[in-house]
């Protein structure tokens, strides 16, 4: 496959996904690691495997089934990311985050986007979580920003603002539904590095003094790609393992999955209620 994603490829994964769904999803919701039963609650779902798809990457990942679950969630037509491709697995960012594109050119106006992080604030625990408020884009830094190559001009512009990747009305709406459910939610800045090894404590050390609350493998291409075409976006971290920052515990992938069982329910909680509230 070519290096950067044209439009036609993108209208191709759109239009095989069209010709399945008779509903216009208002709603792309994109679930982490061990955050994927929220998927199994959709109603009326059309289930469209990847592997089903032209151009479409396939989640080789642990924890991730793999493909969209178009429904109704809590009244809103949804379209679900059961399953998300990570740059680690070898994929091009245009791979990375062709998923969103194809939301806009479906015309899904908002993205819920979700992942298992580190928890690199040191009041964080696991099984918190927390609203994303604001990125770190520390792959983009370093070369690798998912808008690089031809600009998509019918989606946005070339130089596309940042200085507000999370949706503020939303996140106010999240902080609302959290506290009426009681749940605590903390808030902070999302570090996107490519993984797949885990941090050291140098890592976590300098991730900590350039102002990270969370560290993970996700979110932040996907939430440029999202902005680029003006989608307003919800971002919420499950903290499914302290960070390490004098390298006293290691970290594995079997106990952000486990975390994922306490954080699942909260999540879940929040975005019915976001939905509903939206
Ligand atoms: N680091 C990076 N990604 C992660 C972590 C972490 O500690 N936990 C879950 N995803």
């Amino acid at each position: 496959m070519q290096n950067f994603i044209s439009l036609n490829q993108i209208d191709e994964v759109a239009q095989k996904i069209r010709s399945r769904i008779s509903i216009q999803p208002v709603v792309g919701i994109i679930l982490g690691s061990g955050l994927n039963a929220l998927a199994d609650s959709v109603q009326e779902a059309v289930h469209i495997p990847y592997s089903d798809l032209p151009n479409f990457p396939v989640s080789t990942v642990q924890g991730h089934a793999g493909r969209f679950v178009i429904g109704v969630l809590e009244g809103k037509p949804v379209l679900v990311m059961q399953g998300r491709i990570h740059y680690y697995e070898g994929y091009t960012m245009g791979q990375v985050t062709l998923p969103v594109r194809v939301m806009q050119r479906l015309g899904v106006p908002n993205m819920i986007v979700t992942n298992a992080a580190g928890g690199v604030n040191a009041e964080f625990n696991p099984g918190d979580v927390m609203l994303i408020t604001d990125q770190l884009n520390l792959m983009g830094m370093s070369g690798l920003n998912p808008l690089m190559g031809p600009n998509l001009d019918e989606i946005g512009p070339r130089f596309p603002d940042m200085s507000q990747p999370y949706d503020r009305a939303y996140c106010d709406l999240a902080r609302k539904i959290a506290k009426e459910n009681k749940i605590t939610l903390r808030e902070g800045v999302y570090a996107g590095l490519s993984g797949p090894s885990f941090e050291s404590p140098a890592d976590l050390r300098f991730l900590r003094l350039a102002g990270a609350d969370a560290v993970g493998m996700s979110t932040v291409p996907e939430v440029i790609v999202a902005r680029h075409g003006n989608m307003r976006v919800l971002g919420l971290s499950g903290i499914s393992n302290k960070a390490n920052l004098d390298g006293s515990t290691v970290t594995t992938h079997e106990e952000v999955i486990e975390a994922g069982r306490v954080i699942t329910p909260k999540i879940e909680k929040i975005v019915r209620g976001f939905l509903r509230g939206m």
